[in-house]
């Protein structure tokens, strides 16, 4: 079952990636005066980390199929690093709530599953780019077990 969902959930973020019309080539042309660093460990509560880590719960719950939707429970490590813009690299938990995905969509009111039977975490590793400037991003890496 979970085997199943994981392979659905990078199926997702390869196609997802690949209509993605914002490609490389384009980021260059844009911006190729800005030095790429290091990456740099950063507060997990920093406005930033906890604005990319609903993204890729966000990407999560788009390529799965589960009736409910997963949020975000636990940032374990973050990191960033400027490369065109901001690049994420998030150890993050993510966990099932109660709110349905045909439902309300604001994550912010959905309390996790108390229910043993449907109570889920995931734990996952999700590099998310953010172009400040163009008010963009996309999540390139989610990979949860
Ligand atoms: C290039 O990146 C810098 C930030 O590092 C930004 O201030 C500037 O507006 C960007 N230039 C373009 C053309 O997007
Ligand atoms: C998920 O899908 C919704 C609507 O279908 C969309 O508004 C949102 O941007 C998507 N999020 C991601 C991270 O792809
Ligand atoms: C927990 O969820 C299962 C599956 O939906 C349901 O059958 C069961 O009654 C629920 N248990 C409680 C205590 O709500």
């Amino acid at each position: 079952m979970r085997a199943a969902w994981m392979l659905l959930a990078c199926c997702c973020l390869v196609l997802s990636a690949m209509k993605d019309p914002f490609k490389d080539f384009n980021l260059q042309k844009l911006n190729s005066s800005v030095k790429p660093g290091f990456p740099k460990t950063i507060k997990t509560n920093d406005p930033g980390v906890l604005k990319a880590a609903r993204h890729s719960v966000e990407r999560f719950n788009n390529c799965t199929n589960d009736i409910f939707l997963f949020k975000e429970s636990h940032i374990k490590r973050a990191l960033v690093q400027i490369v065109k813009g901001l690049k994420y690299m998030l150890d993050v938990e993510i966990a099932r709530t109660i709110c349905k995905k045909n439902g309300q969509r604001n994550l912010d009111t959905c309390d996790f599953q108390t229910n043993h039977t449907l109570a889920q975490t995931f734990s996952c590793y999700s590099e998310i780019w953010v172009i400040p400037w163009l008010h963009k991003f996309t999540v390139p890496v989610l990979l949860c077990h």
